[in-house]
C-alpha cells in the first residue's frame, strides 16, 4: 500500500483526551520509548475516525502509546500471523519545534518485528526483538545497492554514521499534531534526528 499522511483528522479535544489517557499510567515500559498500552477508552476515541480513513476491512490487533526524547532505532512492527497489516501513527504532542519526523523507508522486512541496534550493543526488548547491526546486513527487500542519499542522511539520519544506512531510501513525515500517518506494517521505519520530545500513539490493524 501507498503511505499517506492526512492532516486535521483528529480534533484538539480528542488529542488531549488521548494524552490524558497516556499520562494516567503510573509506569511506562522500556527506557527509550516510555510506552503505555492502548486502552478500551483509546479505541473508543479513535475507532470511528480510523474506520472513515481505512474502511471496514481492517481489524485492530495491537498498539501502544510512546514518548521519546531521543531517536529510536530502525524497526518494524509486523507479525507474520497478521499476513496483511497496516501501521497507523497518530502524533499527539510535538515538542520538537518542528524537527520531529517519522522516517519510513522503501525497504521491507517480511519476518516478525525486529529492531536493528546499529552500532549499539544488543538490548532486550519483549516485542520488536533486537538484532545486532544494521538493516543492510539482513535480507530486507528493495535494497538500493548504494549508500543512502547524502542530503537525506544529513537532513534526517545523522544519529548514526552514514554507512549504517546503506541500501536504504525513503521519505519523512512531519510529526504533525492531529494528523494520521498510515503505512504498510512491513516497512522499516524510525525517528529522525529530532531534538526535544514527542508523544504519539501507534496502532496496527490487520486485514480482516
Ligand atoms: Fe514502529
Amino acid at each position: 500500500m501507498r503511505t499517506v499522511q492526512l492532516s486535521d483528522i483528529f480534533s484538539d479535544d480528542t488529542r488531549n483526551s488521548l494524552l490524558d489517557i497516556y499520562h494516567s499510567f503510573d509506569e511506562y515500559d522500556t527506557e527509550e520509548m516510555a510506552k503505555a498500552p492502548v486502552t478500551e477508552g483509546t479505541l473508543d476515541l479513535v475507532s470511528e475516525t480510523i474506520r472513515q480513513c481505512i474502511g471496514t476491512d481492517y481489524k485492530y490487533v495491537s498498539g501502544n502509546y510512546y514518548h521519546h526524547t531521543q531517536p529510536f532505532y530502525p524497526h518494524t512492527d509486523f507479525k507474520k500471523e497478521w499476513v496483511d497489516s497496516i501501521n497507523i501513527v497518530i502524533p499527539l504532542e510535538d515538542h520538537t519545534e518542528g524537527t520531529g519526523r517519522l522516517v519510513i523507508f522503501d525497504q521491507e522486512w517480511h519476518e516478525d518485528s525486529k529492531t536493528w541496534m546499529m552500532i549499539h550493543p544488543v538490548k532486550h526488548y519483549d516485542v520488536n526483538t533486537a538484532l545486532p547491526g544494521c538493516p543492510f546486513d539482513y535480507p530486507i527487500t528493495n535494497k538500493t545497492d548504494d549508500k543512502i542519499d547524502e542530503f537525506f542522511y544529513k537532513a534526517h539520519l545523522t544519529q548514526f554514521p552514514v554507512w549504517c544506512w546503506q541500501n536504504l531510501s525513503g521519505k519523512t513525515y512531519r510529526f504533525e499534531e492531529n494528523s494520521i500517518i498510515i503505512f504498510d506494517n512491513k516497512r522499516i521505519h524510525c525517528t529522525n534526528n529530532f531534538t526535544g520530545s514527542k508523544t504519539g500513539l501507534t496502532l496496527r490493524y490487520k486485514k480482516a
